[in-house]
């Protein structure tokens, strides 16, 4: 009698991801994104790994994008206030953050600025002198305590500089000062798992590339190792070629989303 449930699984519910995604207008618009603005930084992550969870290929980050990633990492950035990017990043990658000009008059009728400001952090202030993110409209670079004295003056003559103690207080004092509601965490890794075990993260856009890589190890998109427990829930998957393009809610800590 019960044959028929035992063979398709009491309770479990198959979704075959197809043209029915259509629906929406387009991935990554304002509508679709629909983040909040409330009280405190609303945070998102964008990351890509290859199908076995690598994020830093030896090869660089480039082995694993595509034109729709980048186009999608275009949309978001154009979404959001500000965008966070960590020193390890800034010293491999040749990151700017500025709105693409083909999103300017979307993002003018949504925000008051027409680029987000580009924040690099930096627990010891060793970040290159040289690098295209210095050309991003807004810089701002947060200082940690590890930064020499001499480091910090030579960064206050360059760039707007703030200083921190905790990865916490860059989110609270760019709420504070810059009126930053919505914010972009492009990693890298150790970055990311410094905002998660904060308690902090809203959103994940993961990007799912085409490669087995082979090179698993201390390479994944959470940087370091330690129980985060962190549950996470569907919002959307738009495919491109071969790329997954996945989105998911963040479970607050402790809200029992972990077992999810
Ligand atoms: N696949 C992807 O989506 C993706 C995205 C971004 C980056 N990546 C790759 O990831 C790699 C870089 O990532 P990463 O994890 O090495 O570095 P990262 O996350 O970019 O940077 C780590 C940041 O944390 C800071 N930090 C270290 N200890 C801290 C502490 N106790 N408190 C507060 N801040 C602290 C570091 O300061 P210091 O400057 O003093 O070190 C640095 O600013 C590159 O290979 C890049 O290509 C991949």
């Amino acid at each position: 009698m019960h044959h028929q449930k035992s063979v398709i699984g009491v309770g479990v519910r198959f979704k075959k991801l197809g043209p029915e995604l259509g629906a929406e207008r387009g991935p990554y618009t304002f509508e679709t994104l629909g983040f909040p603005r409330g009280d405190r930084p609303y945070i998102i992550f964008n990351g890509i790994v290859s199908v076995d969870g690598v994020a830093q290929p030896t090869a660089g980050v480039d082995r694993l994008s595509s034109a729709a990633d980048r186009m999608l990492l275009r949309r978001l950035r154009s979404q959001v206030d500000a965008v966070l990017v960590g020193g390890g990043t800034l010293r491999t990658d040749p990151i700017c953050i500025r709105t693409a000009p083909e999103l300017l008059s979307e993002r003018g009728q949504q925000f008051q600025l027409p680029h987000p400001l580009g924040v690099g952090i930096s627990y010891g202030g060793n970040v290159p002198d040289e690098h295209p993110f210095w050309q991003s409209p807004s810089p701002v670079l947060f200082l940690g305590p590890a930064t020499p004295l001499a480091r910090v003056a030579f960064w206050r003559s360059r760039v707007a500089v703030r200083q921190f103690d905790r990865i916490p207080e860059i989110l609270h004092q760019l709420h504070r000062e810059f009126a930053v509601q919505v914010v972009l965490s492009e990693g890298g890794p150790q970055l990311n798992r410094l905002l998660l075990a904060a308690g902090l993260g809203d959103e994940l856009f993961l990007t799912i590339a085409p490669l087995i890589s082979g090179e698993g190890g201390e390479r994944g998109i959470i940087g370091g190792t330690g129980l985060l427990g962190r549950g996470l829930r569907l919002i959307s998957v738009w495919r491109e070629g071969e790329h997954l393009f996945l989105r998911y809610a963040i479970a607050a800590p402790g809200s029992g989303g972990e077992d999810t």
